[in-house]
């Protein structure tokens, strides 16, 4: 019999795996004729699929979670004109039409059509209803306009282990450098070394930073990033972040900025234990110079149900705008558009351009051991953990 072994979310803190019917290229009673079925190939475990995880991000109970996904196509609808049966495919978390406004204007991660709430779509996330890929099948719609398509088979298998960033992590911290202007001789601070902060360092390597700084309490995700030959800045110890970065640099600011951290932010020194939501924007906002740009690929949020603190329960947070006001600087906000930069990426990675896997610090599991990888990542795990449903990859 055939199975879809799959990661449900049931309450916070609480993942099941579970066998669930294969999808059917079918939503909410339709025949999705534009759509396709994928077998997962590699499906990855995200900060922000722990945000969902920790409660602080609410989805109904059965939801299938997931959003980094990778796969073949097996199945394929009579109006996909551009791929094939067989074709290996990176899915952009994003779930977008091509065809409403914002789509057509190179802005697929406020597709109007996909999610009748609110302008974004994505899988594993009740945005929209689309069901994740931390699963053995997986229902894409928009396949034309939405995948990836990888240029050669054996290639693409061969290469799974840095590919497999591409429906995230990668173009999210490479917008969140191209949105702070990192250009060549930037220097460059990066609030966060988790997987999208680690994917943002060598991002703004990619475009010619000069010197790169990442900031965090966690000592062994900085040291990963040392190994990498990056700065690092540890905010569990005490000395103001400008402080820090005036060690490194001689000046106590940077060109650009990226917060890749977001509202689940921790504060400095004495209080690294204590979450502190504001912290890690305010960073950015406090260490970019005037006239600098700020990226945010760090998620907030119009509310936290799982905040203590009032205030950022509603979504509200205690900035120092007007210091960003003062010092003139760009901030952009939002879900990555994904699909706007993966073709190049995947070029890079191809052309090795970029090395993924010397900061990314990947662990392969199966997906019966991702309820357990969920913990452990939630827990400071310097691992990106990569589920192998299907078994294309080898476990390590
Ligand atoms: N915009 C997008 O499209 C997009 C896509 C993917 C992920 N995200 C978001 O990006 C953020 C990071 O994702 P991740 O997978 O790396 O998550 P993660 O939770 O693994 O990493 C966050 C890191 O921030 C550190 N941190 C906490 N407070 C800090 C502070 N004040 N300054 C510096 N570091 C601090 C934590 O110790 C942790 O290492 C999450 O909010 C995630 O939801 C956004
Ligand atoms: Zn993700
Ligand atoms: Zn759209």
């Amino acid at each position: 019999m055939s199975t879809n072994l799959s990661i449900t979310y049931t309450a916070p803190w609480k993942l099941e795996a579970v066998d669930l019917p294969i999808p059917k290229r079918e939503f909410r009673g339709k025949i999705l004729e534009h759509a396709v079925i994928v077998k997962v190939i590699a499906t990855n475990i995200c900060g922000s699929d722990q945000h969902i995880y920790r409660g602080r991000f609410d989805v109904p109970a059965g939801t299938v979670l997931g959003h980094e996904i990778t796969g073949e196509i097996i199945e394929i609808g009579r109006d996909v004109l551009h791929l094939a049966v067989g074709d290996i495919v990176s899915v952009p978390f994003n779930v977008s039409c091509g065809r409403c406004r914002n789509c057509k204007t190179q802005h697929p991660e406020v597709c109007e059509t996909v999610n009748d709430q609110a302008p974004l779509g994505a899988y594993g996330f009740d945005l929209g209803g689309w069901q994740g890929g931390q699963s053995q099948y997986c229902l894409v719609p928009y396949a034309d306009f939405a995948l990836l398509k990888f240029p050669d088979r054996d290639q693409a298998l061969d290469r799974m282990m840095d590919l497999a960033f591409l429906s995230d992590i990668l173009p999210t911290g490479y917008h969140g450098c191209v949105s702070a202007k990192v250009k060549p001789g930037s220097t460059v601070y990066i609030a966060g070394a988790g997987p999208v902060g680690r994917a943002a360092a060598m991002s703004a390597r990619l475009l010619g930073a000069s010197c790169v700084i990442i900031g965090d309490q966690n000592k062994e995700r900085l040291a990963v990033l040392k190994k990498g030959g990056y700065q690092t800045v540890d905010l569990s110890t005490s000395g103001s972040l400008k402080d820090k970065v005036d060690a490194i640099l001689g000046v106590p600011e940077v060109d650009c900025g990226v917060d890749a951290v977001g509202y689940e932010a921790h504060g400095h020194g004495e209080n690294a234990d204590t979450e502190l939501p504001e912290t890690a924007l305010n960073d950015v906002m406090d260490i970019t110079r005037a006239g600098g740009s700020i990226g945010i690929p760090g998620i907030y949020v119009g509310g936290d149900p799982g905040s203590k603190l009032p205030r950022p329960k509603k979504g509200t947070l205690d900035l120092i705008l007007g210091q960003v006001w003062v010092k003139s600087l760009t901030m952009t906000t939002g879900m990555a558009p994904v699909m706007n930069y993966s073709y190049d990426l995947m070029q890079a990675i191809l052309w090795n351009r970029i090395d993924v896997q010397s900061v990314m610090d990947i662990k392969v599991v199966p997906l019966t051991a991702g309820v357990d990888a969920y913990k452990t990542f939630s827990d400071g795990s310097p691992k990106k953990f990569v589920l192998n449903p299907n078994g294309y990859l080898k476990n390590s």
